[in-house]
């Protein structure tokens, strides 16, 4: 028996490679490199020393899919593989319908035909919106999106909703992640983003390392303590061990349930940079800019259902998050392209 680990080689997919393999799971990964390199899962096996298959395949490709369904016995799927770029969403808008929701349905259906009923899923707290206050919670209406990325999530969290109540032997855990960040504690895996960095934390360690000049700070005029934008930002080890935590969970329990992986803690933009900068003794030049469209000004979690549910809670602080972030950096400035 095997899990499937659909953009396995992803950022967040290579670190919950490692965990799962830690925990004793047997792993088959697939991924269609459209935003990773094979270089990370030969680094996910050197680390963990040990082999799993890997299949080249596009989730929307059915007859791929039922072959690695056929070769192995997959008891649950652990669904990561989808397009995140928030900005290139609103521009190319069917590519994220195609890509995220279209390839989720396909790849329910071959797992349907293929007996296997179990998916964890990446949500996002974007399903949020704009219209809650944090600390988020579970129950509260999501819908609210500002972009088509966003959308693509609320959307599957519905289309899995709706497969759940339509036979009970569904289980569906829809993940919804804050902040990732951070890098496996060897400096050997971590996030690789192609071009300039859209997120924070790569902006601010690729400022540090001397790629880019200077971080500009999207507004300081918020609602907040010091005026920036509030995140939840958590380490991509705590967010992978949540998701074996999970599979545990869904292993167990039919039907759907939407979970919060986050600290409870919002940080601000600044706070991120001083943590960054007293963490690694480097310097982080930023100046103030505009607003970004579409941010809210905070956004952190209530984690206490991921706690009752899965015994689950993050255990790494914004110090490990930034000291792991500088090593992954530091040891590959140039990502995988060495
Ligand atoms: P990532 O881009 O590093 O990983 C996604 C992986 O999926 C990549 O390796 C990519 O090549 C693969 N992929 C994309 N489309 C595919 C397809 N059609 N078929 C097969 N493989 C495909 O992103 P990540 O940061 O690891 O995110 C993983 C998941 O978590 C995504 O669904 C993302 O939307 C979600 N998520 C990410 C964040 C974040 O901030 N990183 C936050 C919330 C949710
Ligand atoms: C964090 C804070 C910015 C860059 C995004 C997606 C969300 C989820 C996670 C997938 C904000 C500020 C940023 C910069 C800055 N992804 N910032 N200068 O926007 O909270 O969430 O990634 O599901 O859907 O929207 O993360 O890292 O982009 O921004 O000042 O160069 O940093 O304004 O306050 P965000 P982020």
């Amino acid at each position: 028996m095997a899990i499937l680990i659909t953009g396995g080689c992803g950022y967040i997919g290579s670190h919950t490679c490692i965990e799962m393999l830690d925990a004793g799971y047997d792993i088959v990964v697939i991924d269609n490199y459209y935003n990773s390199k094979p270089e990370a899962l030969r680094r996910v096996k050197e680390i963990s020393g040990k082999e799993f298959p890997f299949y080249e395949c596009d989730i929307r490709d059915a007859e791929g899919l039922r072959k690695v369904f056929s070769a192995h016995k997959i008891e649950a799927v652990i669904h990561f593989a989808g397009l995140k770029a928030v900005g290139e969403s609103v521009r190319e808008p069917l590519m994220y319908y195609d890509n995220n929701v279209a390839g989720t349905v396909v790849l329910c259906q071959v797992m349907a035909e293929m007996g296997c009923k179990r998916i964890i899923f990446s949500s996002s707290a974007t399903v949020y919106g704009t219209g809650n206050p944090s600390p988020l919670k579970e129950e509260m209406p999501t819908g609210a999106v500002t972009n088509p990325y966003g959308r693509t999530k609320f959307m599957i969290e519905g289309i899995l909703a709706d497969l759940c109540v339509s036979d009970p032997e569904w289980s569906a855990v829809l993940l919804r992640y804050f902040n990732p960040i951070g890098a496996h504690e060897s400096g050997h895996i971590g996030e690789d983003p192609n071009g300039i960095p859209n997120n924070l934390m790569p902006y601010i360690s690729q400022v540090a390392i001397g790629k880019l000049q200077k971080l500009s700070v999207f507004g300081d005029d918020y609602d907040t303590p010091d005026g920036t934008g509030v995140r939840d930002y958590i380490h991509v080890v705590d967010l992978a061990r949540g998701h074996v935590k999970a599979v545990g969970y869904a292993l167990e329990h039919n039907g759907v349930e939407a979970i919060n992986l986050g600290t409870g803690v919002g940080y601000s933009v600044l706070d991120l940079v001083n943590a960054f900068k007293s963490a690694n003794s480097v310097d982080v030049p930023y100046a103030i800019a505009p607003r970004r469209d579409g941010d809210v000004a905070t956004c952190y979690s209530d984690p206490a259902k991921a706690a009752a549910l899965l015994g689950w809670k993050a255990e790494k602080n914004v110090e490990d998050m930034c000291r792991d972030t500088w090593r992954w950096q530091s040891q590959n400035p140039k990502g995988y392209d060495e």
